[in-house]
């Protein structure tokens, strides 16, 4: 079960960022070339936030499966070595507060009764998720938390 979870989690990374820049080039495209919200920039945008919604889940079912859940019992210990914290704090946090980015954007934007305001939205919303998901990912290069590109 855990090795499923995990290779998914791994895979899913790249629909996020494909999904993710698709959506933040569209919007950008939208905005600077004066286009109407069509439903294509609707697709791009729902793939792109479903991808992130679907990672979390993901995610925070092998937080509990492998453990680092129950780290918050001795806190101190965690702080003080950079491998456990980004496991039990920097990870999760980052990619939660990425995915409320996100989802700030989706809801603006579909709120929004122009659609300048709807691709503004989006561009910059989605733009700061997905630079924050870039910089939680464990990539091949960082040191102690570094991961495969690939399972
Ligand atoms: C868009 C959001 C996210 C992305 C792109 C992402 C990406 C990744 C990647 C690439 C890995 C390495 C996979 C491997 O070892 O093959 C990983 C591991 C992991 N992620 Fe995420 N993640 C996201 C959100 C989350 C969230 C919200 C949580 C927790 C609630 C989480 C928990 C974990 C855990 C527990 C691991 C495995 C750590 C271990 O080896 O025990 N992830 N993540």
């Amino acid at each position: 079960m855990d090795h499923i979870l995990i290779n998914s989690h791994n895979i899913l990374r790249w629909a996020v960022l494909l999904f993710g820049l698709y959506a933040i080039t569209k919007s950008a495209r939208g905005l600077f070339l004066k286009q109407s919200y069509s439903s294509n920039h609707n697709l791009s945008a729902t793939l792109f936030v479903a991808s992130v919604h679907l990672q979390i889940l993901i995610g925070l079912l092998l937080y509990v499966a492998r453990g680092w859940a129950n780290n918050f019992s001795k806190m101190g210990e965690i702080m003080g070595d950079s491998t456990l914290r980004f496991w039990t704090v920097e990870h999760i946090f980052g990619m939660l507060f990425a995915a409320v980015l996100v989802q700030v954007g989706r809801t603006k934007s579909k709120k929004a009764n122009q659609d300048a305001k709807k691709h503004r939205s989006s561009l910059v919303f989605y733009t700061l998720g997905f630079i924050l998901i870039i910089a939680m990912i464990p990539w091949p290069f960082r040191g102690e938390i570094a991961r495969s590109l690939w399972p």
